[in-house]
């Protein structure tokens, strides 16, 4: 390009003087000096040098042109390879998920709070027991609520109890080997075959270390079992859409530590048996608008808390037995 512009002409030679006198004699003399020997050894004209010139132009088009094909055929490898990559990993380490699925994974991703859930929040709101006409102002509201003694009458306020549960999933063929979502928070108790493997002296703490663990229910025969001991709380609205599971929380002092749940609704939570403290906090990036506050329920009052948005941690205390059937609506 430069060997062919080196004899300016007309406008060109007005644009080459200007570039003279930019980058000085010396520089414009060297390719004069190059475009004769480039003539000398073998190119014969000015149109050689055109023909030469086009060529290096149509090479360079076609470098675009490999580069873009190179760009696709990367992309197109990482979209393949990428998943083929993490299912082989998987099966390698006997994971269904290359990624944990847990609360540190779900708190690094989990949307920014807007903070408008609980501004001006500074306690639950306590309701007596109330019919669901009455209730229906509150429903869907992420203030924290308690329906005091909504729950007392349940038959599961007087069966249900550590022994009643143990019988039955030992009685019912399969069913401890289908539990869902077990929790041992901060106990040594693994699985339910262990919470149920307790020695008696162990199980109300009259030995050992305090324990508290949860789980969903999710064997069909025990879930029918525990249902007949309590239906759906009589305030909620007629046409809330519930789970197919329910999630019992037993045990003593420890409860659940500092957390959100990554449910898809609302949380209403039973307390049937001892007290149990709540502490709310807002997500940290509302700390500057709002407040952490706490309260506790008694036996026989229903609480409702979406925790989905209040962080919660959960205390019983000490020497008491806790015992809740949690679910969800929606
Ligand atoms: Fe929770």
């Amino acid at each position: 390009m430069f060997l062919f512009i080196s004899r300016p002409m007309g406008t060109l030679g007005n644009r080459m003087r200007a570039v003279r006198d930019r980058l000085g004699d010396d520089f414009l003399d060297k390719l004069d000096e190059l475009h004769l020997n480039a003539l000398r050894t073998g190119l014969v004209s000015t149109v050689d040098l055109q023909e030469a010139y086009r060529k290096a132009r149509d090479m360079n088009a076609n470098q675009n042109r490999l580069n873009f094909l190179w760009l696709l055929g990367i992309i197109f490898f990482i979209m393949v390879a990428t998943p083929v990559f993490y299912e082989t990993i998987s099966f390698l380490l006997g994971v269904r998920c290359f990624l944990p699925n847990n609360h540190l994974v779900w708190e690094a991703t989990r949307p920014i709070s807007d903070c408008e859930f609980c501004k001006g929040v500074v306690a639950p709101l306590i309701l007596p027991n109330l019919t669901r006409e009455d209730f229906a102002r509150y429903a869907y509201s992420s203030r924290p609520i308690i329906v005091k003694k909504a729950v007392a009458h349940w038959p599961a306020e007087r069966s249900l109890n550590y022994t009643y549960i143990k019988e039955l999933y030992e009685s019912v063929p399969g069913a401890l080997d289908t539990v869902c979502q077990f929790q041992h928070f901060n106990s040594d108790l693994k699985s339910l075959r262990d919470v149920f493997k307790m020695s008696p002296k162990r199980a109300n703490l009259s030995e050992g270390a305090p324990w508290f663990v949860g789980w969903s229910v999710c064997h069909p025969t025990v879930l029918t079992e525990l249902r007949k001991l309590y239906p759906r709380p009589h305030f909620l609205p007629v046409d809330a859409e519930m789970p197919n599971t329910d999630y019992i929380l037993m045990g003593y002092e420890q409860g659940a530590v500092m957390h959100l749940d990554y449910i898809p609704r609302l949380m209403w939570q039973a307390q049937l048996q001892g007290n149990k403290s709540w502490f709310l906090s807002p997500a940290p990036e509302c700390d500057h608008q709002c407040q952490s506050f706490f309260f506790y329920v008694e036996p026989g009052d229903a609480v409702l808390v979406d925790t989905r948005t209040w962080y919660h941690a959960n205390t019983i205390p000490r020497g008491q037995f806790s015992l809740t059937v949690q679910s969800e609506y929606g």
